[in-house]
């Protein structure tokens, strides 16, 4: 008996020996690197359990490099300590004293005894930590061996933006922060966080607490997604200020910033509901537990609204420390302002006339835009809005989300306008990723696999030079009115973010959609790790 143990163990030793097997890195990861040379003839840097990582800096390094660390740990398995000091031995160096032009640039020098990561700020080095995390295999490995060499990556776009829809379906803290991973993982620096719809009003505000105690919450969730069945519960939720300044600093320590939106001065039935006085008719009107553009929209007429527009937009930059600041301006019908007796005489007393082009009350609008815009900017932040917001004369600092193709964003570049690239036929994740609808969970509609978000070219080349200097950056955009689980969140994302993440970062001249599709295998392993579904069609495509 005893003599049997000795050979199982034993047996066990080898066992170990062999599966503690050591393994390659491959800098190839998505998005690409700009540059990386290697250097053939020099040895491999080993990561093994003798390795320490270091940082040069203050806390920002220090979490890049524990980072780092969890990484490698969540990877490979090995265990490494963090020191502020270079000690003796094979070192991973972190710190940001790089000099360049572009802030989130990085250099990762490989040699035989040292990694360095040099970004230009602190972002850089955090995705330069990305980097090195993504090159690693994703297997229990005693020893990794990392090419000697270097890589010098920055992004192409300063931009890099990924929405989520918490209006027509609510997600929890810790889906919020789970969607950020996601976006941190793929070098996305900007969370579009869409937070009022006509199906919920999703972030407190003290001034107006019926917006949470009513706007918050819809009478039935009539049509769902494939995960959920229809049922008439109530349904709703919201966001605290304190838990949503939580989410800031979640999202911060990743370098990715919180945009909030309140969209105005439609799909705010949410909104009338919690104050039947901010619309045209008075009510009453219901959270609606339907999808669609309504009728019922902010009273441009009502000086009440105006002052609800200011507060309103006051508290959220409080909350909100974002340069930028989302207030909508999409899809506003405009049949309720044509009847309105005080939004007819809002038109005559400001002294709005039909150009030709556009009506009085669609001219009406730019009222809203403004009074948002005054209020923004008073404060020093920017405004973005939705590419209708072009329908008026509106000032030259405010953003145009251009999500009606692209000719919106080609428009307001013309005008001397910056500009967010969003349009619906590359950026929208709730399009199906299959033209065999009886396989997929219902979708909104439409038709965009990976490799149409790949070929997304966000620079429109008849801007001249000057006018391509507005274009800041593509955003992929997930709304949710059939998406109501964070597990169908992430099979509408990955790997389409992938892609985008790439048009994103990557200079064209670099990318290459037959050697991307060779690459996301890789991403799909951290994606199993992490526990995140994701969708497989590119797997099998022709
Ligand atoms: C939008 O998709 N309605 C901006
Ligand atoms: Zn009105």
């Amino acid at each position: 008996m005893r003599q049997m143990k000795k050979m199982m163990t034993l047996c066990a030793l080898v066992c170990l020996a062999f599966s503690a097997k050591a393994v390659d890195a491959n800098y190839n990861v998505i998005p690409l690197p700009q540059k990386i040379e290697l250097n053939k003839s020099a040895g491999a840097f080993k990561l093994d359990n003798t390795v320490k990582i270091v940082y040069q800096g203050g806390k920002d390094l220090k979490r890049n490099a524990q980072f780092l660390a969890d990484y490698v740990r969540e990877d490979v398995g090995l265990t490494l300590p963090v020191a502020g000091k270079a000690s003796k031995g094979k070192v991973i160096v972190v710190k940001a004293d790089l000099k360049d032009s572009n802030h989130e640039a990085y250099k990762i020098t490989v040699t035989g005894n040292s990694v360095t990561i040099n970004g230009a700020s602190a972002a850089g080095a955090f995705y330069g930590v990305q980097t090195l995390r993504k090159a690693l295999p994703q297997e229990p490995a005693s020893e990794v061996n990392l090419p000697s060499g270097q890589i010098y990556d920055y992004p192409r776009f300063g931009y890099r933006g990924g929405m989520l829809d918490c209006g027509r379906h609510f997600f929890t803290v810790d889906e919020v922060k789970n969607y950020i991973d996601i976006l941190a993982l793929h070098n996305i620096n900007q969370f579009h966080w869409h937070l009022s719809e006509d199906q919920g009003w999703r972030i407190e505000i003290k001034k107006y607490p019926n917006l949470t105690k009513v706007g918050a919450w819809r009478k039935r969730c009539d049509i769902v997604s494939g995960d959920t069945v229809a049922d008439s519960k109530p349904y709703g939720g919201f966001y605290t200020q304190a838990q949503a300044k939580e989410i800031v600093k979640y999202a911060a320590d990743r370098y990715v910033n919180v945009i909030p939106e309140i969209d105005m001065p439609g799909h705010m039935t949410a909104a009338l509901a919690s104050y039947p006085n901010l619309g045209c008719t008075g009510g009453p009107y219901e959270v609606r537990s339907t999808w669609g553009v309504m009728a019922d929209v902010l009273c441009a007429g009502n000086d009440q609204t105006i002052a609800f527009i200011k507060e309103v937009l006051n508290e959220l930059m409080d909350i909100f420390p974002s340069k930028y600041i989302h207030v909508g301006g999409d899809e506003c019908p405009k049949a309720n302002w044509e009847k309105c007796p005080k939004c007819q005489a809002r038109i005559k007393s400001l002294g709005i006339v039909s150009d030709g082009k556009h009506s009085a009350e669609t001219l009406l609008q730019n009222y809203i835009t403004e009074t948002a815009y005054k209020t923004i900017s008073k404060r020093g932040r920017r405004m973005i809005g939705w590419d209708e917001v072009l329908d008026g004369n509106i000032s030259n600092n405010i953003i145009i989300m251009s999500w009606r193709g692209t000719k919106g964003g080609i428009a307001g570049a013309r005008k001397g306008n910056d500009v967010l690239m969003t349009p619906t036929s590359y950026c929208y994740f709730d399009f199906y990723q299959s033209e065999d609808h009886s396989t997929e969970p219902r979708a909104i509609g439409g038709y965009l696999p990976v490799k149409t978000v790949y070929s997304f070219e966000p620079m429109p080349q008849e801007l001249t030079a000057e006018q391509q200097k507005h274009i800041l950056g593509p955003q992929e955009n997930l709304w949710t009115e059939f998406i109501a689980t964070m597990p169908h969140v992430e099979y509408m994302v990955l790997p389409r973010i992938d892609a985008m993440c790439e048009v994103q970062w990557t200079n064209p001249e670099r990318k290459n959609y037959d050697d991307f599709k060779a690459r996301v295998p890789h991403m799909m392993k951290i994606y199993d790790k992490k526990g995140w579904k994701y969708a497989k069609h590119i797997l099998t495509e022709k």
